[in-house]
């Protein structure tokens, strides 16, 4: 079942967690989101058996949970990385695993959910091993489907991969078309906080440092994504991957700025009515509900009392003082291999950023060269398969490195 057809067979279903203890495994456990999952199993732990957990060279950290967490199996990208593992969990029963292989071991393990919580394209094939074994996948890595959603879903139908979403205003739209006439709906609507950026300038924005732009007014999150939402591109990626958890066309999705993040998703339908999702900015809602839908449980995140939230406010989203909303919405709705060379421009240009070798205003500028380097040379037709993706990702992080490298020219 995917989210896109959530609501006959979800409602009738029966709560895992009733009867069961769930296998767990979690890629990208040492992260914001897999120790924010983390956090949740610690508090019951006998629902929970950990299966396999992996980081991609943390391997402190990742000892510390596997431990902690009695996993399984514990695997790092990085397979330099391999001995310090070993020796970290020697005596313990743990395996250890490296390498793409062991990422591999890892996310092929057998679970009832597995989180995927890894960031960048660097997560896409071991997500695609965990839909393979035909159960629950949270997913939280968004460049997942962003670079291919077809291909992505394909794979999700192919294998009756349960699809449920950790982000959390997916997690809204999944909440609010919950057993609601799909064909009814009108338009779908991100929330976005506008980041640590909505009120500057656009001189100040260009010319904002890493230590401004990291620091994010509502969510603590992983570096890629707080630098993504200080640009807006992350709301722009959101609504990719909306398009394609929820099978929707481009002109159906919309973002708002709302700064408050409380409000997390607005669904319209064709009677005018439009439903809102609330809640406290806290991952470990959207976290828990992925792993106990169609099920709800307490969870330690604090509860809403809107007599003491600050006023909620809402206007659109400026895509002047923030071109890659402009950016992402213009790959959203060309499809084929835009959404994905996208990403990877993206990606290539965040790390440079955050590598202190480029501005933030270029970051934009990078990704748009590079997207019309690739139009240009006609490379953005939809890939058929992950290796014709990986293909034009590798070709859009290649000239997005030129673009990096001609900065004077852009300026
Ligand atoms: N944070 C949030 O609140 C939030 C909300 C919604 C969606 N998401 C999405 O969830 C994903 C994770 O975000 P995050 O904020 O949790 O990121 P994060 O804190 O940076 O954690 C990333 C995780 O991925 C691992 N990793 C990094 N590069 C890797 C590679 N090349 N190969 C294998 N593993 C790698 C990291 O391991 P190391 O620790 O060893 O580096 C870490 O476990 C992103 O796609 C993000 O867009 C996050």
């Amino acid at each position: 079942m995917v989210a896109a057809d959530f609501a006959p067979t979800s409602v009738q279903a029966k709560s895992f967690l009733q009867t069961n203890v769930m296998r767990v495994s979690i890629l990208g456990a040492t992260g914001s989101v897999g120790t924010s999952a983390l956090d949740l199993i610690g508090r019951a732990p006998a629902n929970y058996s950990v299966e396999a957990l992996t980081a991609d060279a943390n391997v402190a950290l990742l000892a510390r949970l596997a431990i902690t967490h009695g996993a399984k199996l514990a695997a790092v990208a990085t397979p330099d990385a391999y001995a310090a593992l070993k020796a970290a969990l020697s005596g313990t029963g743990i395996e250890a695993a490296a390498g793409p292989a062991g990422l591999e071991l890892a996310a092929g393990r057998a679970t009832d959910c597995t989180i995927a919580s890894i960031v960048g394209v660097a997560g896409l094939q071991p997500a695609l091993t965990a839909v393979a074994l035909g159960k629950r996948l949270a997913l939280a890595n968004k460049e997942c489907l962003v670079s291919a959603g077809h291909v992505f879903m394909r794979a999700v139908r192919t294998h009756g991969c349960e699809l449920l979403t950790v982000d959390s205003e997916h997690s809204g739209v999944m909440q609010l078309i919950e057993a609601r006439n799909r064909d009814q709906i009108t338009k779908v609507t991100l929330t976005a906080s506008g980041g640590p950026f909505r009120t500057w300038p656009p001189e100040a924005i260009n010319a904002a440092t890493v230590e401004q732009a990291l620091k994010h007014p509502n969510w603590a999150m992983g570096r890629k994504i707080t630098i993504d939402s200080a640009t807006m591109m992350n709301k722009g990626l959101e609504l990719i991957e909306a398009q394609h958890l929820f099978d929707l066309r481009p002109a159906q999705l919309d973002m708002i700025v709302h700064a408050q993040s409380i409000v997390h998703a607005l669904v319209e339908y064709s009677d005018g009515s439009v439903l809102a999702q609330l809640a406290a900015p806290d991952m470990r809602l959207p976290i828990a509900l992925a792993l106990t839908w169609p099920d709800r449980r307490p969870t330690p995140v604090p509860k809403l009392d809107l007599t003491k939230t600050p006023a909620l406010t809402f206007e659109p989203a400026d895509d002047i003082r923030f071109p890659c909303v402009r950016l992402a919405r213009a790959a959203m709705h060309q499809g084929g291999g835009a959404p994905a060379a996208l990403n990877a421009a993206n990606e290539v240009a965040v790390a440079a950023f955050l590598a202190k070798r480029c501005k933030f205003g270029h970051i934009a500028s990078i990704v748009d060269r590079a997207l019309q380097t690739l139009d240009n040379r006609g490379l953005l037709p939809e890939p058929a398969g992950v290796a014709e993706i990986m293909n034009l990702d590798a070709e859009a992080r290649r000239v997005a490195t030129e673009a990096l490298g001609a900065i004077g020219d852009i300026d």
